[in-house]
């Protein structure tokens, strides 16, 4: 059963890392992910959390690995929890923000959830179809743009280096990519 979208509009998303991370799936390599020993903080001092998600030893060139973050999400007067898959790869060998990617899952189209397909190597929206590059290009739509990029940046945590990443929403249905306001 594919996730649906959130398609309330008047949906407002205050967003902050209230939970433990966790993996999904991911290709060889998944087992050895030390998942963050607490969240909730802030290591990027912005208006959105960045959030610990992997020692960046556990990053593998050719591989993608999928991680779960919690979300506390304001909607309308009710605070509620979300879980959301985020998709983070090593692009490069060197251990700069440069070298590491991070995809939303969530679809351009109508907000499904994007599912990573590792025998085709391919990412793939269960919805209605749209596929995507291993790197997140958009391959077939009718996603109208490629993967959402998500910002990553590298800073020491618990006594190793790890990858950061900021969650961040975009519009959907739209060639051009823009963020959705997390006040
Ligand atoms: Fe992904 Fe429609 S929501 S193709």
């Amino acid at each position: 059963m594919p996730e649906q979208p959130d398609d309330d509009r008047r949906t407002f998303l205050r967003i902050a890392v209230i939970g433990g991370i966790g993996i999904l799936t991911a290709g060889a390599g998944a087992a050895s992910v030390f998942l963050p020993p607490k969240t909730g903080q802030s290591a990027g001092g912005g208006p959105q959390p960045l959030i610990p998600m992997a020692r960046l030893a556990a990053l593998l060139k050719e591989e993608v690995l999928s991680l779960e973050i919690s979300l506390s999400v304001r909607d309308g007067w009710r605070l509620r929890t979300k879980r959301q898959r985020v998709y983070l790869q090593r692009v490069a060998d060197t251990d700069d923000a440069a070298a590491f990617k991070a995809l939303s899952p969530v679809c351009s189209h109508a907000g499904c959830t994007i599912e990573y397909h590792e025998k085709e190597k391919q990412f793939h929206c269960p919805c209605h179809g749209a596929k995507f590059k291993q790197d997140g290009s958009l391959e077939k739509g009718p996603a109208p743009r490629d993967m959402d990029p998500l910002e990553v940046t590298v800073a020491d945590h618990d006594g190793a280096s790890w990858l950061f990443v900021n969650w961040q929403e975009f519009v959907m249905g739209t060639e051009q990519r823009t963020p959705r306001g997390n006040a």
